[in-house]
């Protein structure tokens, strides 16, 4: 595959791709399967990727041309890489890497164009001026403003990173995107924890009755309540932290801003709850507590579920601990570690049927 420092070294293609941000993974598997062996590298800017092929330049252009795509937008051949500096003193250098390509020859018309990223004195019109005017000194070709030379050299600039194309302007690509957001108008989750709850109401088959009211220990800043509340007539989010404003405007999300231990002391809070969530980011022992503490507001083998934090690498032991307390309310606990998990894994269980002190 070729690496950074081999561009222009005469073997394979580079190219400077651009893609909707947020979208590069999968712009990048893409460009992979297309280009069998292509490696790709981000560029400092999201939704920009350097892609690198051992395939020959023409073939690879007349493969992405000729692809259907979904995430790329923008196709740049390029055959150097040079420094860019915050000053105008790169400019002699890039012209003459322009030159170097070996594309442009006496006589033939060009257009030098220049996207620039990053904080530099000057802008891109001075570099495109500068460029030409060098070029057509090195080159004797003739600087033009036509809509259709015969080489279109381009000058991607990332901060200090100058990379130079010099290409028939059929050659670099516009493709239409098929997919120009990661997610529907509204269907963007608040955050990971969304895919968290969802994915443990699943994996322990628990269904929210449309009547049912649900505590959440560690709501903040919503991701679960805001799931929670979609089937739920009430859910009780506690957290001292701040609910995100969209969660908290929900008409069937109650914030209670304490800490468990508080809200519990709380003669506000009444049950009965038909399912309690606990995400704290705390010991697994503590928060195993703080939900045997406030499991007699739970009915009686009503489900609830709870996120044991890896706080430590003995994970067993955390696993271990946490059902060792759980068992003092709950029964059948079970431990899944479900995709959107990374340092945790979730408990689910079952309130027991006969405890003392049930407010039910
Ligand atoms: C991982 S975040 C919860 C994310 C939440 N489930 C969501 O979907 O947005 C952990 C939260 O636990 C809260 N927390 C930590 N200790 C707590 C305690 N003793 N009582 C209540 N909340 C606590 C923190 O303030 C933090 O907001």
């Amino acid at each position: 595959m070729t690496e950074f420092a081999e561009i222009g070294s005469g073997r394979g293609a580079a190219f400077v791709v651009t893609t909707p941000a947020g979208l590069e993974p999968e712009a990048r598997r893409e460009l992979r399967r297309l280009l069998p062996g292509a490696g790709t590298r981000p560029l400092p800017l999201k939704g920009n990727i350097l892609l690198l092929t051992d395939t020959d330049e023409a073939e690879a252009v007349a493969l992405l041309a000729a692809a259907e795509t979904l995430h790329v937008s923008r196709v740049v051949p390029v055959q150097r890489r040079v420094r860019a500096s915050t000053d105008v003193a790169c400019f002699p250098e890039i012209a003459q890497a322009a030159a170097g390509i070996g594309r442009i020859e006496a006589g033939q018309r060009f257009l030098v164009r220049c996207d620039r990223r990053g904080r530099h004195a000057w802008q891109s019109r001075d570099l495109e001026r500068a460029v030409a005017g060098e070029l057509e000194r090195l080159t004797e070709g003739v600087g033009d403003y036509l809509a259709q030379p015969e080489w279109l050299v381009r000058v991607e600039v990332y901060q200090d990173a100058a990379f130079v194309g010099v290409n028939s302007p059929a050659n670099v690509l516009r493709k239409k995107l098929h997919r120009q957001r990661k997610y529907a108008p509204g269907q963007r989750p608040l955050n990971r924890a969304q895919w968290k709850i969802r994915e443990a109401l699943a994996a322990f088959h628990i269904e929210i009755e449309a009547e049912a009211r649900v505590l959440d220990l560690g709501s903040a800043p919503g991701g679960w309540a805001a799931v929670l509340a979609e089937a739920a007539r009430e859910v009780v989010a506690v957290d001292p932290a701040d609910l995100d404003a969209q969660v908290a405007a929900l008409p069937n999300v109650r914030h209670m801003q304490c800490t468990a231990a508080e809200a519990a002391a709380q003669e506000v809070l009444v049950g009965p709850f038909d399912l309690v969530t606990c995400d704290m980011n705390v010991d697994p022992g503590e928060a195993a507590d703080a939900m045997c503490d406030l499991a007699p507001l739970l009915k009686p083998e009503a489900p609830a579920i709870m996120t044991v934090k890896y706080v430590t690498r003995q994970r067993r032991r955390h696993e271990q601990e946490a059902r060792r307390r759980l068992s003092e309310q709950f029964e059948q606990v079970r431990f899944r570690r479900l995709p959107h998990n990374r340092l945790e894994t979730t408990a689910g269980m079952l309130r027991r049927r006969s405890v003392e002190g049930a407010t039910n």
